[in-house]
C-alpha cells in the first residue's frame, strides 16, 4: 500500500476535505423535497429521470422520501469538447428506454452550474411530448449561471466552489462519501 494511501485510512474523514454539507442536512433537506413532491405529484404517477452518473444518490434518497406511485428511469449524457460549450449542446450516451408523451416528468439533477446541460435536457424532453417537465436539483451553483434554468426543488444553494461526495466526483474519486465536501488541494492524493 503506498504510504499516502496508509495515512489516509478513512475516505469519509479524509484531510483533504472541507464538509460544506453534512450528511445529516441533506437526509433532513430530501425529506422535506419528498413530502413536497408527494404533495405535487399525488396521483399523477410521475417518471423520475436521473441523470448518471452524479445523480443516482440524490434519486436513490429522494425517491424513498416521495411516498407516492412513480417510475424511475436514467439517462447519460456528456457535454461536446470546450468549443461547443456556449452553444449548450450536449450528447445523449444513453437515453430512455420508454416513450414520455403524456407523462409527468421529473429530471433529477445533482447540481446546476451554468445550466448549459440541463437547459438542452429539459428543452429535449418537452419535445417529445411530455405533460410536463420540471426539475429537482440538490444543489445550485447559481453565480455560475450562464442559462437561466428553473428548479422547481432545490436542495441547496451552495458558493462557487468544487464540491464532491453524495454522487459528485472529481475524476470519478469520491462519489461514495454521504456529505458534500470541497476539496482543499486537488493535486494531493
Ligand atoms: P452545467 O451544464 O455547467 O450546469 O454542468 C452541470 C454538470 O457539471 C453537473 O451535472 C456535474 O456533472 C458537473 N459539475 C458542475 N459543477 C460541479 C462540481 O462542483 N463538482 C462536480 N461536478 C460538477
Ligand atoms: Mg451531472
Amino acid at each position: 500500500m503506498a504510504t499516502s494511501e496508509a495515512r489516509i485510512m478513512s475516505e469519509f474523514s479524509n484531510p483533504n476535505l472541507d464538509v460544506l454539507i453534512t450528511a445529516d442536512e441533506i437526509q433532513q433537506r430530501i425529506r422535506e423535497i419528498g413530502a413536497e413532491i408527494a404533495r405535487d405529484y399525488a396521483g399523477q404517477k410521475p417518471l423520475m429521470i436521473g441523470v448518471l452518473k452524479g445523480a443516482c444518490t440524490f434519486l436513490s434518497d429522494l425517491i424513498r422520501a416521495a411516498d407516492i406511485q412513480l417510475g424511475i428511469e436514467f439517462m447519460a449524457i456528456s457535454s461536446y469538447g470546450a468549443s461547443m460549450r456556449t452553444s449548450g449542446e450536449v450528447r445523449i450516451l444513453k437515453d430512455l428506454d420508454v416513450a414520455i408523451e403524456g407523462r409527468h416528468i421529473l429530471v433529477v439533477e445533482d447540481i446546476v452550474d451554468t445550466g448549459l446541460t440541463l437547459s438542452y435536457l429539459l428543452a429535449n424532453l418537452k419535445s417529445r411530448g411530455a405533460a410536463s417537465v420540471k426539475l429537482a436539483a440538490l444543489l445550485d451553483k447559481f453565480e455560475r449561471r450562464e442559462k437561466e434554468v428553473p428548479i422547481d426543488y432545490l436542495g441547496f444553494q451552495i458558493p462557487d466552489k468544487f464540491v464532491v461526495g453524495y454522487g459528485l466526483d472529481f475524476a470519478e474519486r469520491y462519489r461514495n462519501l454521504p456529505f458534500i465536501g470541497v476539496v482543499k488541494d486537488p493535486m494531493a492524493e
